[in-house]
């Protein structure tokens, strides 16, 4: 018979081990506070991987499926292409996932031709893209991204928020500030069932945080003059992209900025690389386990982040993450994911199980 004094051990290893390797999914973790969004990209899109994205995450962002270069033709005229998209947000509704679409209107990872010629034709050319694009997508996909990282990097006076924009961009430079409102007006028509977001990074930074959040009043501020009962552009979406550099009440800050508008937020690329500084090296750690003490601060900031997420609940519609792995992630030599390049959790994902035990 086996003895009582080893049967009690046993019986709490074995129920550990059990609820160490189910790990809650994070989509259910948060579900009385906002959606949980992951990318995906085709090393997602299958086997091992694809469970894992179906099983934390209950919304999905192409991460580069539906940006302009990839649908639109290389020339004007020509066919515009559908397959890889088709196939992701199909797969992600067929398993119960939202999709969010990124990005309509942006200066990189476009097309020349849309803004090459007159600002007549540019304008033509956006409206089309936007029209053709939204028509598509009808009834597939819940959000878009309308027009991605408007904003310039070096801004001394937000309050003047179109002399603060990005000059190096097709669209600026053809259509000038207006552009933006032309995008938003465009897409409100297309399809009135979206939800349609202004999108951009280092929303951290205290001046660009407020030039966007005056661009955004103003435009609707304007739209609602006109009679209409909702905003034009729903929603500011904060990218996230951080690292152990991050002064967390710089984000605090911009929730509370963004808060004021009566605008809801999301965060749209949240990954935090272990690099100390903002512009120091990437980290060292490509694709491989990370050493202890960066992990435990990288699972620090992330807890702080998701406690300060939670705190403004009400406002945000929802997190999306810039991948899962360290190995798949665009910021791969920074570590910046919840899973290491073996696909196995981080302390960061533990950290994000359950922000309030750091
Ligand atoms: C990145 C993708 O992750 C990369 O694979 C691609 O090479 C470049 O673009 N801001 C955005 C995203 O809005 O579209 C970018 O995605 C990251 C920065």
């Amino acid at each position: 018979m086996i003895k009582k004094t080893i049967l009690v051990p046993l019986f709490f290893i074995i129920l550990c081990t059990a609820a160490c390797e189910d790990k809650t999914a994070l989509k259910t973790i948060y579900k009385n506070d906002f959606l949980i969004g992951n990318i995906i990209t085709p090393a997602y899109m299958d086997g091992d991987n694809f469970d894992l994205l179906k099983k934390h995450f209950n919304i999905v962002t192409c991460e580069n499926d539906m940006k302009p270069d990839r649908l639109a033709p290389a020339n004007k005229g020509g066919a515009y292409r559908w397959t890889e998209a088709d196939r992701m947000a199909d797969k992600a509704k067929e398993n119960g996932m939202q999709v969010h679409g990124h990005v309509l209107v942006w200066h990189s990872q476009s097309r020349a031709w849309f803004t090459a010629g007159t600002a007549e034709e540019a304008k033509e050319n956006m409206v089309n893209h936007i029209n053709t694009v939204l028509d598509h997508f009808k009834g597939r996909v819940v959000s878009w991204d309308v027009v991605n990282e408007a904003m310039g990097d070096s801004i001394t006076d937000p309050s003047d928020w179109r002399s603060s924009l990005r000059t190096n961009s097709g669209w600026y430079r053809t259509l000038g500030p207006d552009f933006i409102e032309l995008a938003f007006r465009t897409a409100r028509e297309a399809d009135p069932d979206i939800i349609l977001y202004y999108n951009d990074y280092g929303l951290n930074n205290r001046n660009k945080a407020a030039a966007v959040r005056n661009m955004v009043k103003e435009i609707n501020d304007k739209y609602k003059a006109e009679g209409n009962s909702r905003n034009l552009i729903d929603g500011i979406g904060m990218q996230g992209h951080y690292g152990l550099w991050l002064n967390i009440g710089d984000v605090r800050n911009s929730l509370e900025l963004f808060s004021g508008i009566g605008v809801e937020i999301s965060i749209t690329e949240l990954d935090v690389e272990s690099r100390q500084t903002n512009s120091s090296e990437w980290g060292v750690n490509r694709n491989s386990v990370m050493p202890e003490p960066q992990a435990q601060a990288q699972a620090n900031l992330y807890a702080a982040l998701f406690r300060l997420f939670r705190e403004y609940r009400d406002k945000i519609a929802r997190v999306t993450f810039w991948g899962m792995d360290d190995k798949n992630s665009w910021k791969s030599v920074g570590n910046p994911c919840l899973f290491d390049g073996n696909m196995e959790p981080k302390p960061a994902f533990l950290a994000v199980s359950n922000p309030d035990d750091y």
